[in-house]
């Protein structure tokens, strides 16, 4: 199984693996500091870069903020455009359109992005990524992590959670996260990531849309 990459400091490679950094060009070349709560290692640049190579892979200048208002009909269009394709093989039709007009409307996108719970990748100022979290009862929740299928598997999904982690209160003891339980591959990042199985709670009709229900203790140090 592959390292967890939210249990190391960004900026460290992985197995073989893609993985995001900052090169930060005001920093000699070789040297590490702490920029903006990540590792930035020093070198030409100024952009956060993914690849194993040390060279940048064109067009791929990822950002990760926190979403602004004028976001929103970007992420609405952005949850019309990938996630029925996602669903559709796992849940069915219908209820792969229904995730998107329950979850990705604008009264709803507009509701979570006025409470600060909305973080985006951006690679070239086009949408790349979307998280959402929120709260259940007293539980802190990811509702929402979605990558553009051209930049799945190569590490922004963890630095998106770690961006969701750093916006939480400084009390958050832990994170849950819920998943279909046919998003297999979702739910084994999960679990790579540090997020322990909790329960299953079983759909009335469609088996495929049980949900598994997964949490990160946090030791925010
Ligand atoms: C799940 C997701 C956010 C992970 O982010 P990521 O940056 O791709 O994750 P990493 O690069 O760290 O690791 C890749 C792993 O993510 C998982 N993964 C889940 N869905 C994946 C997908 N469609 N493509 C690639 N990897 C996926 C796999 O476990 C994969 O590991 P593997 O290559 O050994 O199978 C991202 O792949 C994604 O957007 N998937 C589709 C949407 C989704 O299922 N979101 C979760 C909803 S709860």
């Amino acid at each position: 199984m592959r390292q967890s990459r939210l249990e190391r400091p960004p900026g460290r490679p992985g197995r073989g693996n893609a993985y995001l950094r900052y090169v930060a060009p005001f920093l000699p070349p070789g040297s590490e500091a702490t920029v903006g709560g990540s590792t930035a290692e020093g070198g030409e640049g100024g952009l956060w870069r993914y690849g194993d190579k040390e060279e940048p892979i064109v067009g791929d200048k990822i950002s990760i903020r926190s979403a602004r208002p004028d976001d929103v009909e970007t992420i609405c269009r952005f949850g019309a455009a990938h996630i029925p394709d996602h669903y559709r093989p796992l849940i069915g039709n219908e209820a792969a359109q229904a995730q998107v007009d329950r979850w990705w409307n604008a009264n709803r996108i507009t509701q979570a992005v006025d409470g600060g719970q909305v973080t985006v990748a951006e690679s070239d100022d086009q949408l790349v990524g979307v998280a959402e979290r929120g709260q259940l009862g007293p539980s802190h929740v990811v509702w929402k992590l979605y990558l553009h299928p051209d930049h799945r598997g190569k590490g922004l999904g963890p630095e998106m959670l770690r961006h969701l982690i750093d916006q939480l209160p400084a009390d958050a003891g832990a994170l849950q996260v819920e998943v279909f339980e046919a998003n297999r591959r979702a739910d084994e990042f999960y679990e790579r990531e540090g997020f322990r199985y909790v329960r299953t709670e079983p759909h009335p009709v469609n088996p495929a849309m049980n949900i598994v229900w997964r949490e990160l203790k946090l030791d925010r140090g």
